[in-house]
């Protein structure tokens, strides 16, 4: 399969976020990454459940890849309308009822992934692998875009590759923090799928983003 490109939305210039999308997605990028937060679970507030929902009606190739990064998270699964064709990430350090939200996400037929952050160790996945499309590994502390990459992750992006690949073939693995233009290669290699491109490479200032697009897409092919 090959890399997938998944640009980080709350990078993007916020005053001018539709020609945005409609940049991205007449470049055939595959998927765009929503970060939603909720001031509570991360000390910050990016993207707006009503904005997320926004998104769905401009896009016409690009699919949705939601970040929520907020505590109940299947409180905002209305407000974002999430639906056929989303990725939905939802953390595991957030949810007591972990098994239930991933089932209300596949309920409403979008696809569930599970989130987890630098401190969490890959092993919790292991009762949820059979409920779930992929996992989404948080190579930074979540919450800022901009942040070094934590020391270990590419370990664990070999680790989560081995989990599950053991478990069935075709599930996804997310690299989500400091996707940078100097280590999404090793990144690729350790076993990821798709990958956030944020701050640290698509939206560096002053790079033309056909070109970024061109490049990134070529070192996780
Ligand atoms: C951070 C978000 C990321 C962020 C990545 O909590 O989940 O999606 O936008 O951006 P960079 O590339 O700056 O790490
Ligand atoms: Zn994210």
């Amino acid at each position: 399969m090959k890399g997938m490109l998944s640009p980080s939305l709350m990078c993007a210039d916020v005053l001018n976020l539709q020609s945005e999308l409609t940049k991205l997605d007449q470049l055939g990028v595959d998927y765009i990454h929503l970060d939603f937060m909720d001031n509570h679970f991360v000390p910050n507030i990016t993207l707006s459940a009503d904005l997320v929902k926004a998104v769905k009606g401009v896009l016409t190739h690009m699919k949705r890849d939601i970040h929520i990064m907020a505590l109940k998270p299947e409180q905002y699964f209305d407000r974002m309308d999430i639906g056929s064709g989303d990725i939905v990430s939802v953390h595991y350090e957030a949810c007591h009822n972990l098994h239930d939200v991933i089932a209300e996400i596949r309920r409403r037929g979008a696809s569930p992934f599970v989130a987890i952050s630098p401190d969490t160790k890959p092993d919790v996945l292991t009762e949820y692998l059979d409920e779930i499309d992929g996992v989404l590994v948080m190579t930074v502390y979540p919450g800022f875009a901009g942040r070094p990459i934590v020391e270990g992750s590419f370990e664990k992006i070999s680790a989560v590759r081995r989990l599950l690949d053991n478990h069935r073939s075709g599930m996804l693995l997310e690299v989500d923090g400091h996707v940078s233009w100097d280590l999404c290669a090793e990144m690729r290699a350790r076993g990821g799928d798709m990958f956030v491109a944020g701050s640290s490479s698509l939206y560096q200032k002053g790079l033309d983003l056909e070109e970024a697009v061109r490049r990134m897409s070529a070192l996780i092919a």
